[in-house]
């Protein structure tokens, strides 16, 4: 079956979607998105979409962030993605990808009165940092601050912020970039939430330090919590604190749990996977198939 796409309120081959080369959102970023994961279950025949609901609730508050109002609420959104799922046929683990854009044809740097429009196309997606073991830099670039754009907000204009530490960090023979706050403590990854495990405890970065607070975050605090009786802290973090840190990890809907065991030519930990990075890593794996009623909220199953 061929891909198919949501696009401009119906459904379509995608060789079929086009976008005007005068699309505001093509030239400010004037958009925001979503990546959300539907992981195959072979034994039972069918995808799990994890947490759904939630990657739509940020979707909106992103519109609301940006004057983009869209005709859908959070269900008819779910609703619309299990349709095109059943199009396109998948069989194997995917990547939903929601984008509400301005999508009129339009010169001018503003979000008020512009027209907008929601797509969404689903594709497959391995390991988005193609290793299992994650050597970073600290970014020269800081994470954009609230003032600048809302960093709460999964925004398309933010992820040049992102492109740009990226970028950087692979050139300089890293896998990934660790973005400080404009104030100089730990914000995140390029395109990930951070952890350090010190002295038995998750430590984290908070909402003001400028994150996108993410769905496997939280999902990851509340497992720790619940299967491993291990706590986690929500408070700033030193770029030293985490040179010194027991373990540390990246978490994120396309990276799911990265062992970090190296930063800026500085080994963390023992250098390899920590017993707790590595006990998250192996209950959430498990969890986000489908297979653990306990989390049965967090779940929408689809067959083909
Ligand atoms: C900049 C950034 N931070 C953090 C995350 C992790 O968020 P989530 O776990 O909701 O995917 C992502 C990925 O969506 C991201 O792009």
């Amino acid at each position: 079956m061929p891909p198919y796409v949501f696009f401009e309120k119906q459904f379509m081959p995608l060789e079929n979607a086009k976008i005007g080369v005068l699309t505001h959102a093509l030239h400010y970023g004037t958009a925001c998105f979503e990546g959300i994961r539907g992981n195959w279950d072979s034994e039972q025949n069918r995808i799990c979409i994890f947490r759904i609901q939630d990657h739509y609730k940020r979707l909106l508050n992103g519109c609301r962030l940006l004057k983009i109002e869209l005709p859908y609420s959070i269900d008819d959104l779910c609703q619309l993605t299990i349709e095109l799922l059943n199009k396109s046929g998948f069989n194997e683990d995917v990547y939903i990808r929601p984008l509400a854009y301005k999508s009129s044809q339009s010169i001018g740097v503003r979000l008020h009165g512009l027209e907008n429009e929601l797509l969404i196309v689903a594709t497959t997606l391995g390991s988005y940092l193609g290793k299992d073991r994650v050597r970073c830099c600290t970014s020269s670039w800081r994470r954009v601050d609230d003032t600048m754009i809302p960093a709460r907000g999964k925004i398309s204009g933010i992820y040049v912020n992102s492109a740009l530490a990226k970028t950087e960090a692979e050139e300089n023979g890293f896998d990934e970039a660790i973005l400080l706050s404009s104030n100089g403590h730990v914000s995140e990854g390029s395109g990930e939430n951070i952890f350090a495990v010190i002295d038995g405890t998750l430590i984290t970065p908070p909402s003001p330090d400028n994150i996108l607070i993410g769905i496997t975050r939280n999902s990851v605090i509340e497992l720790a919590k619940k299967e491993l009786g291990v706590d986690t802290i929500e408070r700033s973090i030193d770029r030293s604190e985490l040179y010194l840190a027991d373990e540390c990890f990246f978490t994120g809907t396309a990276t799911h749990i990265a062992p970090i065991i190296e930063i800026d030519n500085r080994t963390i930990g023992t250098g390899d996977i920590g017993k707790i990075t590595g006990d998250l890593q192996k209950l959430y794996n498990k969890v986000i198939k489908g297979s653990n009623p306990k989390y049965n909220k967090w779940y929408t199953f689809f067959s083909p």
